[in-house]
């Protein structure tokens, strides 16, 4: 049933949610490539559209447009039947709130043993399932706990195992060291990591906290439902050996710690489209339009000198945007976005009967 291929891939994803006549556009065009066994995180701004991908994703809500392939499958064409499979078959799923994926008055064996009994797991497959489970997350000692007499991160490790109980290929977790300290968080990451190394599962951890993405193999930036930069971690170690460099002298250098390289990339879409971080704008004094050359350095790009209709057109933008109604301004300028593009249909339509 494995595919080759990447274990997700994303391409012009769109999520429109329909509040009352209103449209929020949760993902705009998202692409993304997640290869088997990487371990990732994804980033941005609240409201940037992070957990709509990740429910698209663990198959609990439907994308509205463009494609998403997960492991093979197809999640815009999946039936109702299939992608209730899907979700209890392929993913795993771990919240920000452990008690989502917990049972209170079940024992922590009981709750990672449950989801095997509803898929039917056989008795010894489960028992020796379980005791692994439990044995990786460093639980086995407290399985007969109830939930009441854990701690937080106890809670989030017993929630791990029971997102895995099913053996999915895939981890999505959602803000799992969100309401943990510090210590707690380290500990989870070490369990993740450990998985990851362990089984090859391939996880995509949502985050706010920095020391958790700088744990990672590579870093997505997502901002406006886009993903628009992603950082790679490179061991040095790897990144010499394949310039090809031989290091022959210094045998202690090669065996001491590896240190981490991170690069931050730019995602190009298929149409050629990027996302410059706002503060490379600010600092260049650019608004809607840019110079862009090819230079023998790069591509460069620089503030349109002598655009006339530029800066008029944002003092446009920002007068019809006053008009409006300047009390809510930036917030909730998606719905005001698709409001206007509806008042557009609605005029055209009446152009077209009369
Ligand atoms: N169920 C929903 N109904 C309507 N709008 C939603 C729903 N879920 C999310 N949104 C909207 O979609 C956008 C992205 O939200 P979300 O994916 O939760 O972002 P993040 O997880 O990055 O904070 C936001 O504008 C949010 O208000
Ligand atoms: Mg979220």
């Amino acid at each position: 049933m494995a595919s080759n291929g990447p274990m997700i891939l994303c391409d012009s994803l769109v999520k429109i949610y329909k509040v009352q006549d209103l449209e929020v556009f949760a993902l705009q065009g998202l692409d993304l490539v997640i290869e088997r066994g990487e371990f990732m995180a994804l980033v941005g701004p609240s409201g940037s559209g992070k957990s709509s991908l990740m429910n698209i994703l663990g198959g609990l809500d439907r994308p509205s447009a463009g494609k998403a392939i997960v492991d093979g499958q197809d999640l815009l064409k999946l039936s109702n039947f299939a992608l209730t499979r899907y979700r209890r078959q392929k993913v795993g799923f771990v919240w920000q709130q452990p008690s989502r994926n917990l049972i209170p008055y079940l024992s922590v064996e009981e709750n990672v043993e449950l989801p095997m009994i509803v898929a039917g797991m056989p008795y010894g497959e489960r028992k020796a399932w379980t005791r692994e489970l439990l044995e990786t997350v460093n639980l086995w000692d407290r399985r007969h706990h109830s939930l009441a007499q854990l701690s937080g991160g106890e809670q989030q490790r017993t929630a791990i195992g029971v997102s895995l109980a099913n053996k999915p290929v895939l981890l999505l977790a959602d803000e799992p060291t969100g309401e943990v300290d510090t210590s707690t968080a380290q500990v989870i990451m070490d369990t993740l990591r450990l998985l990851n190394e362990q089984y090859g599962l391939t996880i995509l951890l949502v985050t706010h906290d920095v020391r958790v993405s700088g744990q990672v193999d590579r870093v997505v930036t997502i901002r406006d439902g886009r993903t628009s930069s992603e950082r790679v971690r490179r061991l040095r170690e790897q990144s010499i050996a394949e310039e090809a460099v031989v290091v022959a002298e210094q045998p202690e250098a090669v065996a001491a710690e590896p240190q981490v390289d991170y690069h931050e990339y730019v995602v190009v879409d298929y149409a050629g489209r990027l996302q410059l971080p706002r503060e490379y704008l600010e600092a260049m004094g650019i608004s809607d339009r840019a110079q862009v050359d090819l230079t023998d350095e790069g591509i460069v790009v620089r503030p349109a000198r002598g655009v006339a209709d530029a800066s008029s057109q944002a003092a446009r933008v920002s007068e019809v945007a006053e008009a409006w109604g300047p009390q809510q301004q930036s917030k909730d300028w998606r719905l005001r976005v698709a409001d206007a593009s509806r008042g557009l249909r609605g005029l055209l339509r009446q152009k077209k009967e009369q």
